[in-house]
């Protein structure tokens, strides 16, 4: 089977690694991918969000198997593109239609759904620039921390925790008046601070049929000990310490059942992954947020530790059969650290040439942003680098490894955390 999977950053390096290992791929191709791609497979440069030239893509190269990464193709209606179409409807393909991805695509949305379905999260209003005085009026009694959240998807920098009434009007303000995120703030979601300990859920669905992957938790802000700005994670561990049978049995049945059943009373047809953001708020489950796709950093935790051949589970996602298959997960703890360029998440630089990759050692070395330049040396192409996940009996063992490869390989400016999972230690 001829396979293509889209994107570039570490999830499509750890996805595509997993992939050739499956003895159903014949040809794995990696639209566009990275220099670590290129090591798995065939890098593709064609622009994911060209739907044409993609289409053209899969039947030239006799696709049988299309996996999306990211959520932009995806809220963007790559999915409805192929299904409009009588040759490309006929490709399986794991990823949402544009109705499905609306899960990501808009945060009122999702609170409205949420709501409809009994789903557990943090209270909340939406507001446009006709009702910003009744938003302002909201705020004003609301309790603190405020948290906004532009309702569109905003590269990740849309959701603004405010610590006092002044600030989140100021913000809601900037949002709806400015277009502090462009059309994606076009509407505002307010919603009650959660306070509690962040999991990331991960569920691979046929539509009626699902499989829940294993669980990680990410690292998000910068600096040691969860200081400094959010980044689009420094690190990840998976298995999660709380994350026991009783409180993954709450988030199956208060959520991962009323979502999957939620969306087909809403006749949505979804065929691909479910990430739930949940938050442990004293034991009890709440959904922070969903997206249409697999987390980055987290992807470079989940399928290491799993057995099962991906391929096969994905192909069954995607042709409703996946009912037939069983997911084996390994034991082993699996933890990843993000090496990232100085400066990051403000202003970095990149071209900068990375040495000491050659790699001697068990750890799993997914580049993220990472490009070959004309000398063919692999040179930073973006804020997060090269992901180094290990596998191991414990935590901390998994850990040292990581930060042992992080040691010996090179650029400019490098930086990296070193306490991920500090908590669980
Ligand atoms: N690690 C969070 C995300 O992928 O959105």
């Amino acid at each position: 089977m001829h396979i293509l999977l889209i994107g570039s950053g570490g999830r499509e390096h750890a996805f595509a690694h997993q992939l050739k290992k499956s003895s159903k791929c014949d040809k794995l191709f990696i639209m566009p991918g990275n220099a670590g791609t290129a090591q798995e497979g065939i890098n593709v440069p064609i622009n994911p969000l060209d739907f044409a030239m993609v289409g053209k893509f899969c039947i030239d190269n006799e696709i049988g198997l299309l996996i999306v990464g990211p959520e932009e193709p995806l809220v963007k209606g790559l999915r409805n593109f192929f299904m409009a179409d009588d040759k490309l409807k006929l490709i399986p393909f794991v990823g949402p239609t544009q109705e499905g991805a609306i899960i990501e695509g808009s945060k009122d949305w999702s609170k409205a759904f949420m709501q409809k379905y009994n789903i557990p999260t943090a209270a909340y209003r939406t507001f446009t620039f006709e009702t910003i005085h009744e938003g302002v009026d909201y705020i004003k009694q609301h309790s603190l921390p405020i948290v906004l959240k532009a309702d569109g998807l905003a590269a990740g920098k849309g959701v603004l925790i405010c610590e006092s009434h002044e600030e989140a009007i100021t913000e809601f303000q900037l949002m709806l008046r400015e277009q502090k995120f462009g059309a994606a703030s076009a509407k505002v979601v307010v919603e009650a601070f959660m306070k509690g300990i962040e999991l990331s859920v991960f569920v691979l669905t046929d539509g009626s049929h699902y499989k829940i992957l294993p669980e990680a938790k990410d690292y998000k802000r910068i600096g040691e000990g969860d200081t400094g700005l959010n980044t689009g994670g420094m690190g990840a561990i998976s298995p999660v310490p709380f994350a026991d049978v009783t409180f993954m049995n709450k988030i199956e049945s208060r959520i991962i059942i009323p979502t999957i059943h939620g969306l087909k009373e809403e006749k949505i047809d979804y065929k691909g992954f479910i990430f739930i953001g949940i938050m442990n708020m004293n034991n009890e489950p709440f959904v922070v947020e969903y997206n249409c796709r697999m987390g980055d950093p987290e992807t470079e935790v989940v399928l290491p530790r799993m057995n099962s051949d991906l391929a096969d589970l994905l192909l069954a996602a995607a042709t409703g059969t996946l009912a037939d298959q069983t997911l084996s997960i390994s034991n082993h703890h699996a933890a990843t650290v993000m090496m990232v360029a100085g400066g990051y998440p403000e202003t970095y630089a990149k071209g900068d040439v990375i040495t000491g990759l050659e790699n001697d050692t068990n750890v799993l070395v997914f580049h993220a942003g990472t490009t070959k330049n004309t000398k063919g040396e692999i040179i930073t192409n973006g804020g997060r680098v090269i992901a180094l996940t290990s596998l191991g009996e414990n935590l901390h063992s998994c850990i040292y490894q990581s930060l042992q490869v992080a040691e010996k390989i090179n650029f400019n400016n490098k930086y990296y955390r070193s306490d991920i999972g500090y908590e669980f230690k």
